[in-house]
C-alpha cells in the first residue's frame, strides 16, 4: 500500500522501535487505507491554515499524538464539532481503525462505492499516518490548543529510555506547536514513566503543571473519554495517571 503521508523522501527517517503494521488487515481496512484516508490524511502539499485545512470551519485545532484505536479521537471529534483534529498514528491497522470509526464502513460489510464520513459527523478529522516526529516541523509555531499524549510505550527498562516520547526534544516542539495558555494532556498507567514525566515536565520551563491537588492527577478530567490502552491498565490492575500541563 502507498503511504499516504509520503514523507520518507524529503525527511531524514528518525529511528521507530513500535510497530508499524500487525499481522492482518482485513478487506475493509485495507479499503479505508487505500480510498478513505487520501481524503483526509496530512501529506506533503498540506496547508496548516485552520480555515481550510479541515472541510468545515474550526475555531480551535487539537492534536492526538499515537491515537491507538482511534476510539478517543473519533469521540472527541464528535463530541467537538467545532473543534479540528490532527490524528498521528503510525500502526496502520490503528488509523484503519479510525477510518472505521469515522465512516462506518466495517469488516464483513459490503463496502461502499463511495466512502464517505459518516452523516452524524462533521469533516473534522485529518490524519498523519506516519512517525509523529516527522510532521512536527511543518506546523507553524502556536497552532495547536491542545496535544493529547494518551498512554505513551512506556519503554520501562532503563536502556531503552531514549524511546521514551516524552524528552527534551519531543517536548521543545510541543511547545513550539502549542499556543500561549494551550494544554498538554498525558495520561500514563505505567510505573516509571509516571515519575520519568514528572520529572521532564518539571525540567522544562515552557510548561507548568495545572494539577493543585491529588484529585486533579487521579481522576481523568471532565470531559475524558476512555481510551482501550485505559481500560486495559484497570482490567490489569493497574491505575492511571492524568496530568495536564499549561503552556506558559
Ligand atoms: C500504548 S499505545 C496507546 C494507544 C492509545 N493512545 C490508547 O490510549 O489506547 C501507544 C501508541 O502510540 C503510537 N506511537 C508510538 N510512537 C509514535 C510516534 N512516534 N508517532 C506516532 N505514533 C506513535 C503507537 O503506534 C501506539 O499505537
Amino acid at each position: 500500500m502507498k503511504n499516504n503521508s509520503s514523507f520518507e523522501n524529503t525527511l531524514p527517517q528518525p529511528k521507530f522501535f513500535g510497530r508499524r503494521k500487525g499481522r492482518v488487515i482485513r478487506v475493509a481496512k485495507t479499503a479505508l487505507l487505500e480510498r478513505f484516508l487520501p481524503q483526509i490524511a496530512i501529506d506533503e502539499h498540506t496547508v496548516f491554515d485552520p480555515k481550510t485545512l479541515f472541510g468545515v470551519p474550526v475555531e480551535k485545532v487539537y492534536m492526538e499524538i499515537g491515537f491507538g484505536d482511534g476510539a478517543h479521537l473519533a469521540e472527541q471529534a464528535l463530541k467537538n464539532k467545532n473543534i479540528g483534529f490532527i490524528g498521528l498514528e503510525v500502526f496502520q491497522n490503528g488509523v484503519a481503525n479510525l477510518l472505521s470509526l469515522l465512516t462506518g464502513v466495517q469488516n464483513g460489510a459490503t463496502l461502499p462505492e463511495k466512502m464517505e464520513i459518516l452523516p452524524q459527523r462533521v469533516d473534522n478529522v485529518r490524519v498523519f499516518a506516519d512517525d509523529a516526529r516527522l510532521l512536527f516541523a511543518r506546523i507553524p509555531d502556536g497552532f495547536v490548543s491542545r496535544v493529547y499524549l494518551l498512554f505513551p510505550d512506556p519503554w520501562p527498562k532503563k536502556k531503552h529510555a531514549g524511546r521514551r516520547f516524552v524528552n527534551p526534544e519531543n517536548l521543545k516542539e510541543l511547545a513550539r506547536i502549542l499556543c500561549k495558555g494551550g494544554v498538554l494532556r498525558i495520561a500514563t498507567d505505567h510505573k516509571v514513566y509516571k515519575g520519568w514525566v514528572l520529572r521532564q515536565m518539571h525540567a522544562c520551563s515552557s510548561f507548568v503543571w495545572t494539577a493543585k491537588s491529588s484529585a486533579d492527577w487521579r481522576n481523568p478530567p471532565a470531559d475524558w473519554v476512555e481510551t482501550k490502552y485505559q481500560r486495559k491498565a484497570l482490567a490489569e490492575g493497574r491505575r492511571p495517571v492524568f496530568f495536564e500541563y499549561r503552556r506558559v
